[in-house]
């Protein structure tokens, strides 16, 4: 099994996959980290560790090298007890000190995997997928507990990680910091990727070489935000898509996070990773305890590609759930951009009805069904149809988009409240906010405060009613603001600070409810567009909106920078008008077909506006995704060429589990006279196979494509894309 205890030594050796993970039991109890890389066979490596020497501040007596906080490589560290390095936790105790240094004292391997109270994480599907360890310690003088939990996956380079902290003393404690697990590297030579952004402009890649000091990625909005994903990766600095060593990092949390590495005085990489300290605190009464969410390590020998297939595998089989985690997704019609605020039951219908005869699946109904609402600025949290606005009930609309032959969807921003709405006037101590305050005002609406039970009752109940009133098949869950005057009337003083995590609390007890509530509803998460795109949504929603931008150019970017972490088949995407809504770029209509098979597939625009030739390309694009879909979704990702790295072209190809087909998709963004070649090289093939590209009408043996490649046939006009598929013979 993974995990062994070595007596002699007091080691652990965690073999997950072909990566090995090892800690070390000091003499006076400190847990040290001492290894994460490529698989081991020695449990002792103490021989091999220089010590990092330096300040010699220590406990009485405890004063050795290697035991000295300030550079001990440790699994958990406290702040406040000589270590100055950023902590894992602090805690405030009753008479005002704050020191933290956590002693072993005792450990369990257990079979399988815990859950996490109240909080989503990955799961198993069997038992013998992996086995968990927890290590038990303690601050005596403090009276903190905290118990560390490893799962170790069997076949895949995967540990999970996090923290449950307890208050073990007679007086209370009060966390700041309670990250989720902290991981220590023994030199300092790495890149570390952020994938940053904004709105319409998610995920994008950076990677900028570590530096002495601290760097940080992180989120203090509320959501894991459009601005910093909660992942990271720190990589060899020749590491690339097929090389090199990475570490990948995600938490699956969608409130504030934070991502630190420092470099310290000796060179030695110290990650943490967990909830934001900023304006957290959390108050533990004795007998208390804390769950930090999931942290979720991955290690490759192999570069990033390989790092992003771990992940996507994980996150396939064992994060997303539910009846829809492994099915096709229906090719649906969204009616946000071909409609906004102004439709009604008619305007719908017929959207279906056109809808109908190019083979697509489902309509979907966006915001402005509901309440009093013709724009942005009123209406949110009355959860009642507006049946004046749409000219009949929803049960009879759904049922007219039936008879068209679509199923139906449904949008709903649940979180929300506008000041202009029934729910406002009825409740105003309901939103987050401070007594006496000005409101910051986001889209003209107001953050409800989901930390309050009765605020979630009203949320479960309203939403169960609407889905039940007719027959609903798809949810799309949407969020449009940050958290401001983060304050909730219901929380003592003392507890104030606590309110961000409360929040995400009750939002995934809401979405637990809702979600098992109605079991066959395909539901899709969305924070305007991709702003809350992280693994604890997909727990509860395998899909989410990738970007409000639908732009194909500017996808390319988004989707890449998303695909470093997250499974394709969760990566919402869309065929959108042109000019674009969000650039006003034209692009062609099968490019925009192609960019959006990168994802889950769907529409979102006007039909009744294409001209006929574009109109015609819908059932040929339709064709594509049949054709292509299982191999898109159950293939492995491999990123050929990246859009970051090259302003000319993008190309990626999924290649079958069983290695009998692959995919090639290039978009070359502009062409020019007497245009340069561009080769790429294939991966993932079998070498000795031979493949025969059907496009190219070329046979050759998988080592040939992938080792010389061949060049990307060219193209006529900007924007083009091209389809290769490619048969084992
Ligand atoms: C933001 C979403 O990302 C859009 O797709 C759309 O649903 C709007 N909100 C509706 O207000």
């Amino acid at each position: 099994m993974p995990i062994t205890f070595d007596e002699k030594s007091r080691s652990f050796k965690l073999d997950a996959g072909v990566s090995s993970y090892v800690m070390q039991i000091l003499p006076r109890g400190q847990v040290a980290h001492r290894y994460w890389g490529a698989a081991v066979s020695d449990f002792d490596l103490s021989a091999l560790l220089e010590s990092n020497g330096g300040e010699s501040l220590g406990l009485d007596g405890e004063n050795t090298l290697d035991e000295t906080p300030d550079s001990l490589l440790c699994e958990y560290p406290g702040g406040g007890a000589g270590d100055f390095r950023v902590p894992a936790v602090t805690a405030l105790a009753a008479d005002g000190s704050s020191a933290v240094d956590l002693r072993y004292v005792s450990h369990q391997i257990l079979p399988g995997k815990p859950a996490l109270e109240g909080l989503p994480a990955v799961y198993l599907n069997s038992g013998d997928e992996a086995e968990t360890l927890a290590i038990t310690l303690e601050d005596k003088y403090c009276g903190l507990r905290a118990v560390l939990y490893y799962t170790v996956f069997a076949e895949l380079n995967v540990i999970t990680r996090h923290t449950v902290l307890s208050n073990a003393g007679d007086a209370s404690l009060s966390l700041n910091y309670a990250m989720s697990a902290c991981v220590e590297l023994p030199t300092h030579d790495y890149k570390m990727l952020g994938l940053y952004g904004a709105w319409a402009r998610e995920r994008q890649v950076e990677w900028l070489p570590l530096r002495r000091g601290t760097q940080s990625l992180q989120s203090r909005r509320g959501y894991s935000s459009h601005q910093m994903n909660p992942f990271t990766a720190l990589a060899a600095p020749n590491a690339d898509e097929i090389q090199g060593e990475v570490y990948g990092f995600n938490l699956v949390y969608s409130g504030s996070f934070l991502i630190e590495a420092e470099v310290d005085q000796k060179d030695t990489t110290r990650v943490v990773i967990g909830i934001n300290p900023y304006d957290f605190a959390w108050k533990l009464e004795p007998g208390e305890r804390f769950t930090t969410p999931e942290a979720v390590l991955v290690y490759s020998a192999n570069g990033y590609g390989e790092m992003s297939r771990t992940y996507h595998k994980l996150y396939t089989k064992n994060l997303c759930r539910g009846a829809w985690r492994d099915k096709r997704r229906p090719i649906l019609i969204n009616n946000w951009e071909a409609t906004y605020f102004k439709f009604n039951a008619d305007r719908l219908v017929k959207l279906a009805e056109q809808a109908a005869g190019v083979g697509i699946e489902m309509l979907v109904m966006d915001d402005g069904w509901f309440g009093k609402r013709d724009g942005d600025s009123s209406g949110l949290g009355d959860w009642f149809v507006n049946e004046e606005k749409l000219g009949c009930s929803l049960a009879e609309l759904v049922e007219r988009v039936d008879d068209a032959g679509l199923k139906f969807g449904i949008w709903f921003e649940p979180e929300m409240v506008n000041p202009d709405s029934d729910l406002f006037r009825a409740h105003p101590d309901w939103c987050l906010s401070i007594p006496n305050r000005p409101k910051t005002l986001g889209r003209h609406q107001l953050v409800l405060d989901l930390s309050r039970k009765e605020v979630q009752d009203y949320l479960v109940e309203r939403l169960c009613a609407i889905l039940e009133s007719a027959d609903i098949s798809y949810v799309k869950w949407d969020c449009n603001r940050y958290l401001s005057e983060a304050h909730s009337a219901a929380l003592p003083a003392d507890r104030g600070r606590e309110i961000w995590h409360r929040y995400m609390l009750g939002f995934y007890d809401v979405l637990e409810r809702i979600t098992s509530a109605f079991p066959k509803v395909l539901f899709e998460s969305c924070a305007s567009g991709g702003g809350r795109f992280d693994p604890a949504m997909l727990y509860y929603m395998p899909q989410t909106w990738t970007s409000d931008n639908t732009d194909a150019i500017d996808r390319l970017k988004i989707q890449y920078g998303t695909s470093f972490a997250y499974p394709i088949r969760t990566i919402g995407a869309h065929v959108s008008a042109t000019p674009n809504h969000q650039t006003g770029r034209n692009t062609p209509f099968m490019t925009r077909g192609d960019v959006a098979l990168q994802g889950t597939f769907g529409y979102e625009l006007d039909l009744g506006k294409l001209d006929e030739g574009e109109f015609d390309q819908i059932e040929d694009q339709i064709d594509r995704y049949q054709e292509y879909q299982k191999l898109i979704f159950g293939g492995d990702l491999y990123r050929l060429i990246s859009p970051f790295e090259d302003s000319t072209q993008a190309a990626w190809m999924y290649v079958s589990a069983d290695k009998k087909s692959a995919l090639v998709q290039c978009v070359m963004q502009h062409t020019s006279g007497n245009h340069v070649p561009r080769r790429i090289r294939l991966q993932g093939l079998e070498p000795q196979s031979l493949y025969k590209v059907e496009e190219l009408g070329v046979t050759l043996h998988g080592d040939s494509l992938m080792n010389l490649g061949f060049v990307i046939p060219e193209v006529w006009g900007d924007h083009q894309s091209v389809c290769l598929t490619i048969k084992r013979k």
